[in-house]
């Protein structure tokens, strides 16, 4: 049952799975990051395992020239179990990115690894060869974003703003939803006008339009960033986006750890429940 429901949201459970759905979002026009699901694992061999699908997954878009690149996070590549296991693995994947001239987008996950996160990406993008090749995640809810948001881009560090996924308390995150909402649409503006070329990602129809009217009225170039949507979500309204111009990604998770990736989506919004079950009914 959890897996028909997952099947909405994510690719498929293979890496060929993936890619045909990568193909697909290419040829309507979109860009691509693909994420193999897997977070918080708790041994090396884990680790490893995720770090040899990366690999994997960075030599087939090379190979079938897809217009993608990867997400992947800390937690999944062994961050709970050694820093210096997850630092050694997004170095070498890092250094694999740079070789075919392909991006690593490092996600942001809970709280707890916040400054982890940032302080990595950092590291990682200081690194000989590699500014441009890899950048992270900034969550509106979160109170430090706006700071965030200036001290990465002052290093030209690419950055993908969503509204957050986590419960987070009142002391470090914002709760009501205009307050979220307001920040987005602040960071997004400071990000678009940057320099550096940044994703925005969320679903939300009444921020996009705001944006865009906003970078029309600022002769903002469409290329100057881009939207970024989660995989089987809004579908209409990417394909919009395409069509009228503005650079669009698909963020495409495949893998047999889908559980905390769908639960996620269901808690943002509970009508996803019924509607799934409506489908799984009808058969
Ligand atoms: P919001 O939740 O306000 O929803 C606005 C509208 O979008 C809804 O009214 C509905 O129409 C539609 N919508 C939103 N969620 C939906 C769903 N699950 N099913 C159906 N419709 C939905 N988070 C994080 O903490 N770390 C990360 O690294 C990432 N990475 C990431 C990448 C990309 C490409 C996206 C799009 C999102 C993320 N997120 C994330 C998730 C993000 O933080 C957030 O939880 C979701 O995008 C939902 O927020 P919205 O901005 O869409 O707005």
């Amino acid at each position: 049952m959890g897996q028909k429901m997952s099947r909405r949201f994510v690719a498929g459970t293979t890496v060929e799975e993936l890619l045909r759905a990568a193909e697909a979002v290419n040829k309507l026009g979109a860009r691509v990051s693909v994420d193999n699901l897997g977070e918080n694992v708790t041994s090396r061999d884990e680790a490893l395992h995720s770090r040899d699908l990366y690999h994997q997954l960075l030599d087939e878009i090379d190979k079938r020239k897809l217009d993608a690149n990867v997400s992947l996070k800390l937690t999944h590549m062994g961050l709970d179990v050694d820093e210096k296991l997850a630092r050694d693995i997004v170095s070498e994947l890092l250094e694999h990115a740079v070789s075919i001239k392909n991006f690593i987008r490092i996600d942001m996950e809970g709280s707890p690894y916040t400054q982890r996160t940032l302080d990595f990406t950092r590291e990682l993008h200081r690194k000989p060869g590699c500014a441009g090749y890899v950048g992270t995640v900034l969550q509106s809810y979160m109170r430090r974003t706006e700071e965030d948001a200036k001290s990465l881009c002052s290093e030209g560090i690419r950055i993908r703003l969503c509204k957050g996924a986590y419960k987070e308390p009142p002391e470090i995150a914002f709760q009501p939803k205009p307050e979220v909402d307001a920040n987005y649409v602040k960071v997004a503006k400071y990000l678009i006008k940057s320099g550096t070329f940044h994703g925005l990602a969320t679903h939300d129809e009444r921020i996009i339009q705001e944006i865009k009217d906003w970078a029309r009225k600022e002769n903002v170039s469409p290329s100057a960033f881009e939207f970024q949507m989660l995989y089987g979500i809004r579908r209409d309204l990417q394909e919009a986006l395409v069509k009228e111009g503005w650079g669009m990604r698909v963020y495409i998770p495949f893998g047999t750890e889908w559980y905390p990736y769908l639960m996620r989506r269901l808690a943002e919004r509970p009508a996803n429940v019924f509607f799934i079950a409506k489908n799984i009914l009808r058969g």
